[in-house]
């Protein structure tokens, strides 16, 4: 029998929100353990499964009926099956591999949440298990698997065959940059970072269609000189890592390499006015605190005072996919 309040919320309420590491690292578990990979051809039952792994058996039981359980698995019959997502986004097969973004959050991000009652009491980073080399190929790998989605949304939903030059500041690997320079052939472009980035997003971006069109420089972007003889600038997953100060600088420190009628698109996951909704964003709250000490999820209203401090004039908010969106603005 449930035991309910009276309002209708099972006892068990909190042990499922308090709990909620146990379905994530049982999911990221899974895909590290390759299961969605194996089931990738067709259903298969635990003894077949069993053979394909060489895992335990009763201990391979439990993690993929606790797949079944969180809806990622289906089990008909005996046999155990990736659903559609599960199918498209974990096995391997589909258009876009998500198995780096979990690892990322397996692998990094999860000791790094052990760390969160300290973090928020003493407002220092949180210290990653892993460094150096290791910790930057997990996190771009992550961040590639993660953005991509936002990314070809922003391609998609923006024309860009006006604009010559666009300075993607903090761009990373360049997952924001290629789907646009591939949907716009014209358009050429200059990816900003920190120089172990930079030197990453060489190896990355080597084999790329669009690697001649794109020029890397490294720098800092609250000290270094931004690249000048750009019509746009685009501002990815960056801000939530900063402190309001700091986007404030940046903004205007983008701005003034920029002349009047340059467009900004500054894509981040931005909230309501009350920072709570959309619910994965207030998490990842969290997240972008432990990385950096001061980082966090902003409001579209703080994006426009800040906008409208650094010479910028708001154009408006769109969303792009899931919980990433995007708010556009005009120099002026
Ligand atoms: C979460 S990643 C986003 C990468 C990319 N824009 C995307 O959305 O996929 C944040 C990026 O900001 C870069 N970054 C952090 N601090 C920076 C700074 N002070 N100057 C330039 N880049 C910086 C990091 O190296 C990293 O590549």
């Amino acid at each position: 029998m449930t035991i309910r309040l009276p309002s209708g919320v099972d006892i068990d309420h909190f042990a499922v929100l308090g709990g909620g590491f146990m379905s994530a690292k049982m999911l990221c578990v899974a895909s590290e353990l390759g299961i969605f990979e194996k089931l990738a051809d067709g259903p298969l039952t635990l003894d077949e499964l069993q053979a394909a792994t060489q895992l335990p058996r009763r201990a391979l039981r439990v993690v993929i009926s606790g797949m079944v359980a969180l809806d990622v698995l289906t089990l008909d019959d005996g046999r155990y099956a990736n659903n559609a997502p599960a199918q498209e986004w974990l096995s391997g097969r589909g258009a876009h591999d998500m198995r780096p973004g979990l690892r990322l959050y397996d692998k990094l991000m999860y000791s790094m949440w052990l760390q969160l009652e300290h973090v928020i009491r003493s407002g220092t980073p949180a210290r990653p298990s892993t460094m150096g080399e290791e910790f930057a190929r997990i996190f771009s790998e992550g961040v590639e698997a993660w953005t991509r989605g936002g990314a070809i949304a922003l391609a998609e939903s923006y024309d860009l065959s006006s604009r010559q030059r666009l300075l993607d500041i903090g761009g990373g690997t360049g997952s924001y940059l290629v789907p646009l320079l591939e949907r716009h052939p014209a358009l050429r472009a200059t990816l900003f970072d920190l120089p172990p980035t930079i030197e990453i997003a060489r190896r990355r971006l080597a084999a790329a269609a669009v690697r001649d069109r794109i020029e890397l420089v490294d720098g800092d972007a609250f000290f270094d000189p931004l690249p000048a003889g750009h019509d746009a600038a685009l501002i990815a997953g960056f801000v939530h890592l900063f402190d309001p100060d700091k986007v404030v600088l940046v903004l205007r420190r983008t701005r003034e390499a920029m002349a009047p009628g340059a467009r900004l698109f500054i894509v981040d996951q931005w909230m309501d006015p009350t920072h709570t909704q959309p619910t994965f964003a207030a998490m990842l709250a969290g997240t972008y605190l432990m990385l950096s000490g001061s980082g966090d999820t902003y409001s579209v209203d703080e994006g426009r005072a800040w906008l409208a401090q650094t010479g910028w004039r708001f154009v408006e908010h769109k969303p792009l996919a899931g919980v990433t969106s995007v708010v556009v603005a005009e120099a002026v």
